[in-house]
């Protein structure tokens, strides 16, 4: 059933700039329909120079969450009444909640991305981990492992942003096993071939580009697994050469639901329908 909107409809949303191309409104109207909550989620096109108006507008109307996406993510902290450790640590806030004029942000791509590999049976404790890539998205992941005991391996394209996200990893969790490298084909070979789980964080393989891998065919191996956060296609080079070569896949899709997830259990204190998310998502992006 379809709530129609009311006086007591509560108020979710994205923030970005550009946003108009988010999945996150059909995602979570499509949970808030499915548990019949009168609640309505939408996206709001916000410059960087507003974004302080735009948190102090939540205050004022009192939104219930919002979501804060590129280029929003690390601008927002200071402008929070409080920031939870792991988000801190990560530098970057994708989701906000608003209890009563006190916001409190939270970072659901760390947590979804864990999620994802609890759902796909993987504990990465005391794993080997290859990561491929050092931008945002490699952040989030890197901390959200390293929160779990996990040995980590940053390759990336420009080794300077490597070596300093495993210096913020370090800073994080001082006792972690963490090393940045340059993604070069040596390196790559001798990281993954120790590796347990390879995760590419880069948006090499998608769309259009969908016939690039980051990670040559010949060097997965059954043991693997392999997980990439690019969701469109579901289905990118990656992981149809893993499947090929025996390796467990892990889908984008996987950790674009689960931060969604995530940040739909601290706006409602429901359970997420996490089925009916991942299928709307799959329709949006004409994958059923
Ligand atoms: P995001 O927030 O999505 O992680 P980002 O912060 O711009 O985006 O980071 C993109 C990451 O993908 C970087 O690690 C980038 O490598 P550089 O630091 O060398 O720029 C990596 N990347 C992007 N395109 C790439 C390509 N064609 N080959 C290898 N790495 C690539």
């Amino acid at each position: 059933m379809t709530h129609s909107i009311s006086g007591q409809t509560r108020v979710c949303g994205v923030i970005g700039d550009p946003v108009e191309h988010s999945l996150s409104p059909v995602m979570h109207n499509a949970a808030f329909q499915a548990l019949d909550l009168d609640y309505v989620y939408v996206a709001f096109h916000v410059h960087r120079a507003n974004l302080a108006a735009a948190i102090s507008g939540m205050r004022a109307l009192g939104l219930r969450g919002l979501n804060a996406t590129i280029p929003h993510k690390v601008g927002v902290l200071p402008l929070l009444d409080a920031v939870d450790p792991l988000a801190r640590q990560i530098g970057a806030v994708n989701t906000i909640v608003n209890d009563e004029g006190r916001l409190t942000g939270h970072n659901t791509d760390a947590a979804g991305f864990l999620q994802a590999l609890v759902q796909n049976k993987f504990s990465p404790e005391n794993k080997n981990v290859v990561i491929i890539g050092a931008g945002g998205a490699a952040r989030a992941v890197t901390l959200a492992l390293a929160g779990r005991g996990a040995h980590l391996i940053v390759l990336n394209r420009t080794p300077q942003t490597a070596a300093d996200l495993v210096t913020r990893v370090k800073q994080a969790f001082a006792d972690s096993q963490a090393i940045g490298l340059e993604m070069s084909d040596e390196n790559l070979r001798a990281a993954v071939g120790d590796a347990d789980l390879i995760v590419n964080t880069t948006s090499v393989g998608m769309r259009p580009e969908v016939g690039l891998s980051a990670v040559p065919a010949r060097l997965i191996e059954p043991h693997h697994t392999v997980f990439d956060i690019v969701y469109s296609p579901v289905q990118t080079r990656l992981l149809r050469d893993a499947g090929l070569s025996g390796a467990r896949t892990i889908s984008g899709l996987d950790m674009l639901v689960w931060q969604g997830a995530v940040a739909f259990e601290l706006w409602t204190g429901q359970k997420a329908p996490v089925e009916i998310m991942s299928r709307a998502l799959r329709e949006a992006l004409g994958e059923k």
